[in-house]
């Protein structure tokens, strides 16, 4: 697979079967999505001893329990009697253990292997070293981040390190308090496309005017095409005579108190390699979660966080989640539409990027080099 020839200031897209072969796909599952921090649950979804949530992280299906003591931990949801899918469900609570349906080998909630049929009469198996196996996690923005690799890579180096060259600082993003935000709407989207495809879109504004009327409205300047994603720091700029980010424009919620002037009537995106988008606005923030689960398939999980007496007052959030509900319906729709085309003879070499948009081209380099290409 070789870019196409093109003249200097124009920039190759990935070619097509990067985003059709199950072997590129197999090989990003292994490299990126086995290899970094992944934000895989939010904290708060897993509130007391016992509740836990499975997530799929590239190839493996992960765990994710809260202890006795409070503490969450993630392990690869195998049992290592014979290696049976330990939890089949994808959420729920278990009282104090996790039980193998097949040998009934059951493991505490800390992973140690805690029971198992005439086990004391196997002095051999030990109940930590036959214990789950444990992964890395770490909580940060309220959510758990969890890395597959034995030895992961520096949080702040690659999470931390996307956050402060979109803003400009890690302080930025403290402003919005966003551990501390409830949940006010989730939703999810079975996206029929590469999780490539989703990315790249997220990053580009080049189809804003085309494809989100609504959004446009808000945020003048996108209809533009400026991918404000480039620029360290900026905020597109409500419209002056735009008083919320919401579905018409008119008012929002109350205004997150730790927001700067310099904050207030701007929207700020942010792209967390490799599956993670943030949105933040003055009233609330947006947290997409990507879960890839096949060379043309994503899942997405989008929540909607406010301020916790913005939720609990039953305030009415329609008006606030619709503008970016339409803006994913709208994106997402245009990733299907490129995804059914990918395997087309006329685009085996890749196309075009606009020059503006030479940041979606450091991404493709950043898979490919992540992922063992030239
Ligand atoms: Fe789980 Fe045997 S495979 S107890
Ligand atoms: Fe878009």
């Amino acid at each position: 697979m070789t870019a196409i020839d093109l003249p200097q200031s124009l920039l190759p897209t990935l070619p097509g079967p990067h985003y059709t072969d199950p072997a590129v796909f197999a090989r990003e599952q292994e490299r990126i999505f086995e290899a970094g921090w992944f934000c895989a649950v939010r904290s708060a979804d897993l509130s007391s001893p016992g509740s836990f949530e499975t997530v799929q992280i590239g190839r493996e299906s992960v765990l994710i329990a809260r202890g006795r003591d409070g503490a969450l931990r993630a392990f690869l949801n195998v049992c290592r009697h014979r290696g049976a899918r330990l939890c089949t469900d994808e959420k729920g609570s278990v009282k104090r253990a996790f039980q193998c349906m097949y040998h009934a080998w059951t493991y505490g909630l800390d992973g140690k292997l805690v029971a198992a049929p005439n086990l004391t009469g196997m002095p051999d198996v030990d109940r930590v070293e036959y214990g789950l196996t444990r992964l890395h996690l770490r909580e940060w923005l309220g959510y758990a981040w969890v890395c597959l690799a034995e030895d992961p890579p520096s949080f702040a180096d690659t999470v931390l390190a996307d956050v402060s060259a979109r803003l400009g600082g890690p302080g930025e993003i403290e402003a919005y308090g966003i551990e501390n935000l409830a949940l006010g709407r989730r939703i999810e989207y079975d996206v029929r496309a590469n999780w490539k495809q989703i990315i790249e879109n997220f990053m580009e504004c080049y189809h804003c005017a085309t494809i989100h009327p609504e959004l446009t409205e808000v945020l003048p300047e996108f209809a533009d095409g400026y991918a404000a994603q480039y620029y360290v720091g900026h905020g597109a700029e409500f419209g002056s005579d735009v008083t919320g980010f919401t579905v018409d424009g008119g008012d929002g919620l109350p205004r997150l108190p730790g927001v700067g002037e310099h904050q207030d009537r701007r929207y700020y995106a942010i792209t967390i390699r490799p599956q993670v988008f943030v949105n933040l606005v003055p009233d609330h923030v947006i947290v997409h979660r990507m879960f890839p689960l096949a060379p043309d398939r994503t899942l997405v999980r989008c929540d909607w966080l406010y301020l916790p007496e913005v939720v609990a007052s039953g305030a009415d959030l329609d008006r606030s989640v619709e503008l970016f509900h339409r803006v994913n319906q709208q994106d997402f729709e245009a990733c299907e539409r490129c995804q059914q085309a990918m395997g087309s003879r006329a685009y085996a070499k890749g196309g075009v990027l606009v020059p503006s948009e030479h940041h979606i081209g450091e991404f493709h380099d950043w898979v490919r080099s992540k992922a063992g290409e030239s």
